[in-house]
């Protein structure tokens, strides 16, 4: 019995009927494996997040735009958002229509505005230069503005997107001028969102937020819309059994909340979040393969391939993702040590999980990187020109599909111009 080193796959089955060897041999290393009944899941626990008749999920797809997992996220009734034409791009091939893509803009050139409403998307803005942008090229519209209720939260600085130090949404000091500007072009304000950050375990902040924002909500008579944003966190440390975020009293507050506004404001207004994250990260492992392990000094490495080209959060964000290891051909040693598993990338900070204690790797082991389904592939690159890649999915039905193929050498090349 080949050795196996998997305290998360190990209990939640995500192998099915299928083995990480199996795979790595026959779509090679690095790879990344989604598992669809996980990702069902996922979108199901959003979807039944509260009970509010007009309740929506919008995946944000930035977390991850593989167009068979966007097809999955389409077929479970959920609704995304985008922030780029190329994000829109994707999602109109997966079978999403205009009206169930929200662009939440941030920065946007004019013409990416104009192309956006021209195709019939709705536009939220993120300042108020960028509400005059939108009057311009679509006076009397219906827009969407991204307030900044002083709320913010996240697993990394770098990812809180509400609260005083950020670039994101509109300060409460603006908000009489941003309705002048909407009047100067005769917009209609009907939408109104936030995303306070990304990667919260804890549910206070994400209701405090809504608490403002929905308070708020109340001096605008013309709301179609209300966004929450995303950030729900997911349990990143399971080999040492860290909790979920806790949706049941989450949810039971937000839909009695929602229930409360309603019967204020006088209406049922569409209330949306927007989770990535929580939708698409756990049903994914990392495979990346040993090729050499050393001891430099007084520290042990495990060479791998999966470089911070191939998932850069550990590198980004300081970042935990658990790793699990499977041995092809042999047993446990039986040692334990403290080990960097490092890419092949030349850079010194290229470190997937610095100094863990983890079971002796040894060369020839494929190493699993859990959790790894959100802004893994997405935010993965050609860095040293090395090749992404290839991403492949264990259906529901116990098959494996190829849905996406590794880069090829010419793709390296594809975009040069000789001169
Ligand atoms: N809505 C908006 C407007 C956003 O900017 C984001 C994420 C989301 C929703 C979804 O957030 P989520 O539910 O996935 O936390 N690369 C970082 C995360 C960056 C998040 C950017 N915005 C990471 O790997 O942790």
């Amino acid at each position: 019995m080949p050795y196996r080193y998997d305290l998360v796959t190990g209990k939640n089955g995500f192998w099915e009927n299928t083995d990480p060897v199996r795979l790595a041999d026959q779509y090679g290393s690095p790879l990344y494996v989604y598992n669809e009944r996980i990702l069902r899941e996922r979108c199901r626990e959003m979807r039944d997040l509260v009970d509010y008749p007009n309740f929506h999920v919008n995946y944000s797809a930035k977390a991850n735009t593989n167009l068979s997992l966007l097809r999955i996220i389409r077929e479970e009734g959920l609704y995304v958002d985008a922030m780029s034409l190329g994000e829109i791009a994707i999602e109109e091939a997966a079978g999403f229509d205009a009206k169930h893509i929200f662009f939440i803009s941030n920065n946007v050139s004019p013409e990416e505005m104009a192309e956006v409403i021209r195709k019939g998307i709705y536009v939220g803005v993120d300042s108020v230069s960028q509400l005059e942008m939108f009057g311009q090229l679509c006076p009397g519209g219906k827009v969407c503005v991204r307030l900044n209720t002083g709320v913010g939260a996240g697993h990394n600085a770098k990812v809180v997107t509400g609260g005083h130090e950020t670039k994101f949404g509109i300060d409460p000091e603006l908000y009489d001028e941003m309705r002048r500007v909407s009047d100067k072009y005769g917009l209609h304000l009907t939408g109104i969102n936030q995303h306070i950050g990304s990667g919260f375990l804890t549910s206070e902040e994400f209701l405090e937020g809504t608490r403002r924002l929905l308070e708020v909500c109340m001096d605008y008579p013309e709301l179609e819309t209300i966004d929450l944003g995303g950030g729900f966190g997911i349990p990143y440390h399971k080999a040492d059994g860290q909790d979920r975020l806790d949706l049941a009293p989450l949810g039971a507050e937000l839909s009695k909340m929602f229930k409360e506004f309603a019967a204020a404001y006088g209406r049922e207004v569409e209330i949306k979040i927007e989770p990535g994250r929580y939708i698409v990260a756990e049903c994914c492992v990392l495979l990346g393969t040993v090729y050499d392990t050393k001891t430099v000094y007084e520290n042990r490495f495990a060479g791998t391939d999966l470089g911070f080209n191939v998932l850069v959060r550990p590198v980004m964000y300081d970042a935990w993702h658990d790793v699990e290891i499977y041995r092809p051909n042999g047993e446990d040693t039986g040692k334990r040590q403290v080990v960097s598993v490092v890419g092949n990338i030349c850079e010194s900070g290229d470190t997937i999980a610095p100094k863990r204690e983890l079971p002796e790797i040894l060369k020839g082991d494929l190493i699993g990187v859990m959790d790894a389904g959100a802004y893994g592939y997405s935010m993965s690159s050609n860095y040293n020109s090395r090749l992404r890649p290839a991403e492949v999915l264990i259906t529901t039905e116990g098959e494996v599909k190829l849905i996406r193929r590794r880069d090829r050498l010419e793709d390296l090349l594809a975009g040069f111009e000789t001169c």
